[in-house]
């Protein structure tokens, strides 16, 4: 077949994605003039994936999902979908849909008509336009609403309909650029679960731009933690948290103490390996992990940390407390709701924290 410069160019040769890869980044960069909002991408994302770009504003997440729907072209490097080079191809020819932050539903049609609009325009049957919107309304929970207009629905309704107008279409791969953003918390926290529900029921590939790191792992199969243009890391929401490759990943989920091991003395790090592999300067240890008390922990396998409380704080389901040691401060997390009644400020405590709950970045 002679490809033409519009259509699919199918290259079946070593760079190609394998079989279960429905997008891969080769060496992406864009460049807006002279500033680079995308650096040497490379990413692949596996077919009926839950993927999420997460990451501060400013990051490139949106260039990289505008990237995916054609919206935008690299200034180097290739993006396949399903084997085919569509680097330049225009938005109408991928089989991706996008559902963005501001529902962008038409105003002056009825819900029903709204989400059956794009297989009214592939001029489908009637009939079968009105099964198939059907279907949608079921599959999103608003039945009732077909003959209603979006004003007369609640924003998180609105979004709900958006996505069922971008799923009747059956992309291959759905784009999602902070859709819940504009909903207030426990409405977005219901619809995290529904998303994910919906994306277990059709199979098809999500793609989710979010900078709100619980929403991340709350949905996704994978996490790609972008910062200025790259990815720093992508992993299973476990390993991300558990296991952070950088501090800057650390930081961005969760909350973390971050610590650099010339801030100890050689006492205190004498159960440390330091001829293993994993052993850097840097050391990561979440607040959740430390215990506070008044002795040293027995365990060989622990650190313990001698320091000043210098804050309590109350936040509902649990304690946080910071500790000044020597010329840092550790904030450690706890949900012994009598512990807050027992410490003060200005206490002398133990920091303690196991081996195996240490991270080195
Ligand atoms: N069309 C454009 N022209 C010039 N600069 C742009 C353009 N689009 C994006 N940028 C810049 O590229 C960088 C990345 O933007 P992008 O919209 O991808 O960020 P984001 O990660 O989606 O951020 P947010 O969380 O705020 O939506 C930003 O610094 C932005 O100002
Ligand atoms: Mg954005």
């Amino acid at each position: 077949m002679e490809a033409t410069k519009d259509s699919l160019v199918n290259v079946y040769d070593e760079e190609v994605p394998k079989k279960n890869d429905i997008i891969k980044f080769e060496g992406v960069t864009k460049n807006f003039n002279d500033f680079t909002a995308v650096n040497n991408l490379n990413l692949t994302v596996k077919k009926g994936e839950f993927l999420s770009l997460l990451g501060p504003s400013g990051c490139g997440k949106t260039t990289t999902l505008r990237m995916i729907a054609g919206f935008e072209h690299p200034t180097k490097g290739n993006i396949y979908i399903d084997k085919a080079k569509t680097t330049n191809l225009p938005p109408y020819k991928r089989s991706v849909n996008t559902v963005f932050q501001n529902y962008a539903l038409f105003p002056h049609l009825t819900i029903e008509e709204n989400i059956g609009f794009g297989l009214k325009q592939k001029k489908l049957k009637k009939n079968l336009v009105k099964n198939k919107v059907k279907e949608m309304l079921g599959l999103i929970g608003l039945k009732e609403h077909l003959s209603k207009y979006p004003k007369q629905l609640s924003g998180g309704q609105q979004q709900r309909v958006a996505l069922a107008r971008a799923l009747i279409n059956e992309p291959q791969v759905l784009l999602l650029d902070e859709p819940l953003g504009a909903l207030d918390l426990k409405l977005r926290q219901k619809m995290q679960f529904e998303l994910k529900q919906i994306h277990e029921k059709v199979g098809i590939t999500f793609i989710y731009v979010t900078h709100d790191q619980e929403e991340a792992l709350v949905m996704s199969d994978r996490i790609a933690v972008m910062n200025n243009g790259n990815i720093e890391q992508i992993d299973t929401p476990e390993k991300i948290y558990n296991n952070p490759k950088s501090s800057f990943v650390a930081d961005f989920i969760g909350e973390a103490n971050i610590l650099q091991l010339n801030q100890l003395d050689e006492n205190q790090l004498s159960i440390l390996d330091k001829s293993s592999m994993e052993y850097k300067n840097t050391m990561v240890i979440r607040p959740e992990n430390i215990e506070i008390s008044d002795s040293p922990l027995k365990n060989v396998d622990t650190i313990n940390l001698k320091g000043n409380i210098v804050d309590i704080t109350f936040v509902g389901a649990k304690v946080v407390i910071q500790c000044n040691i020597n010329d840092f401060t550790l904030v450690v997390h706890s949900f012994n709701q009598n512990l807050y009644k027992s410490l003060k400020v200005n206490q002398k405590v133990y920091m303690s924290f196991h081996k195996r709950n240490i991270t080195f970045v």
